[in-house]
């Protein structure tokens, strides 16, 4: 067995434990981890700034109860008197020798770099001159680079200290409950199976919308933009979990290899199917320059050249300040001939196969039936919630570090996957089309309807209104 598979981590060290991602995320997971009772190790943060063991548990408790956890003074309790905290600079041994003291004789410490991606190289050899790293797991968080050369010289860098098995990287898009809905409603049905491929399909649909901007994050979101920011990682995950072809054995190198075939078997995109938006005021937010051409917008057209896919269309489309929040993965089927017993309208729609993953994970399955409102066959939706079904089930963010404790590594990016995902994407890179502002609350530039109006225009996202009736399809 190796560092990174297997034992179950007992010593978890968050580098970078005083900044954002942290506070808005890791500490409530780690609440809810500590809950669950899945936490039996000391949990050591490192981090430049010259804070005291004190400071960083007041951080903990005010950072759980702005999630809107329903806080147990006793679970809160126990989860900080795990912590301990070791100041430093990170490019200093002196750090890593008081980490070593820190870190004890764990034998299979968990090392969590929540730090810019630039330091990851600095951190993993710290560690590795201390000793430190042969025994551990390392989880790091994306980008993993900016581009095909710089995600390869990333992992060069990385791969000087520590092997692949050891490193998990996290795209939280796999902790989803959503996500592994679709590989389970894939696989665990004989129903779905036969139709989940060109012969019925017309295209894939998938929506990333979000109402808000990026106030606060210019500075990290003005040299990324959309496509690298959700579409290389999250959205391909998501794209990879319908495409892929049912894992002929459990463990985690088949269920990978799946994956990375998916992506192997993609065309490099064209950027002349390729629209790029940017919303109007983004020039003035912090960070931000004056002239920036960063996409806050995209929407793209991927091809998948196999026996399953070719001929169908993968649309996808996110941005920042558009009309909702909301993500969903849409199958829309082909249209059926025309029958006896009734005309196809000519804006009829086809069937519809729908997973949602935010706000709230669901299935909405449109077919076409009799109506007594209607006179020709028109569509019903049947909608279901997983809340009702067992629940949310836990955070991204929870799944994720539990699996990282356990190491659990099917949860986490592959090298060579990562490195697919971006020679798919460098021809947008290389040539991307001019942005154009689009107003906010809008869909984006008038570009994205046209990209998939020879399948029926981008259908509306389907928005969970309890109570309140659903609003058509389109
Ligand atoms: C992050 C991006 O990775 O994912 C953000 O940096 C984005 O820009 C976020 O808002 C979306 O995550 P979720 O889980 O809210 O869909």
């Amino acid at each position: 067995m190796t560092a990174g598979t297997g034992a179950r981590g007992d010593a978890l060290v968050v580098f970078g434990i005083t900044g954002d991602l942290a506070r808005v995320m890791t500490f409530r997971s780690l609440y809810r981890l500590e809950k669950r009772g899945m936490l039996d190790f000391p949990i050591i943060g490192v981090a430049f700034d010259d804070w005291t063991i004190d400071r960083l548990i007041r951080r903990v408790r005010e950072s759980v109860a702005a999630t809107g956890e329903v806080i147990d003074p006793v679970v809160l309790e126990r989860l900080c008197g795990r912590l301990s905290y070791v100041h430093g600079d990170f490019a200093d041994e002196g750090t890593y020798e008081r980490v070593a003291t820190a870190v004890g004789t764990a034998t299979a410490p968990v090392y969590y770099l929540e730090t810019p991606p630039g330091l990851f190289g600095t951190v993993v050899e710290g560690l590795a001159n201390a000793g430190l790293a042969a025994r551990g797991r390392f989880v790091i968080e994306k980008p993993f680079g900016h581009d095909l050369a710089s995600a390869r010289d990333l992992a060069a860098d990385l791969h000087q200290y520590v092997d692949e098995s050891q490193l998990y990287r996290i795209d939280h898009y796999l902790g989803k409950m959503g996500l592994e809905e679709i590989i389970y409603l894939r696989f665990a049905n004989a129903m779905l199976e036969p139709v989940w491929n060109r012969n019925y399909i017309d295209c894939v649909q998938i929506t990333m919308a979000e109402d808000f901007g990026i106030a606060g994050r210019g500075g990290f979101y003005e040299p990324v933009g959309a496509l690298r920011d959700v579409v290389v990682n999250h959205l391909m995950q998501l794209l990879a979990a319908v495409a892929m072809e049912a894992p002929s054995h459990g463990d985690v190198g088949t269920f990978k290899d799946m994956q990375t075939s998916v992506f192997r078997s993609m065309v490099d995109a064209d950027p002349a199917r390729y629209v790029r938006g940017q919303f109007s005021g983004y020039r003035e937010v912090d960070g931000v320059a004056a002239d920036s051409t960063t996409e806050t917008f995209c929407a793209l057209e991927l091809q998948i050249e196999n026996w399953r896919w070719s001929g169908v269309p993968f649309f996808i489309r996110t941005g920042k300040l558009l009309p909702v929040t909301q993500t969903e993965v849409r199958l829309v089927f082909k249209h059926p001939p025309r029958l006896g017993f009734g005309l196809r309208r000519t804006d009829s729609e086809p069937d519809q196969f729908v997973i949602r993953l935010d706000p709230t994970t669901g299935l909405r399955i449109v077919l076409n039936a009799q109506r007594a409102d209607a006179e020709t066959p028109s569509p019903v939706e049947f909608d279901m919630e997983f809340a009702a079904e067992g629940g949310e089930g836990p955070t991204p963010y929870e799944v994720l570090l539990l699996a990282a404790i356990e190491g659990r590594a099917g949860r986490f990016g592959r090298q060579d996957t990562v490195e697919e995902a971006w020679r798919v994407m460098q021809p947008l890179i290389d040539a991307p089309p001019p942005v154009q502002t689009y107003a906010t609350g809008t869909w984006g530039p008038d570009g994205s309807a046209a990209l998939v109006a020879e399948h029926g225009g981008w259908r509306n996202p389907w928005i969970p209104q309890p109570g309140a009736p659903e609003a058509p399809v389109r």
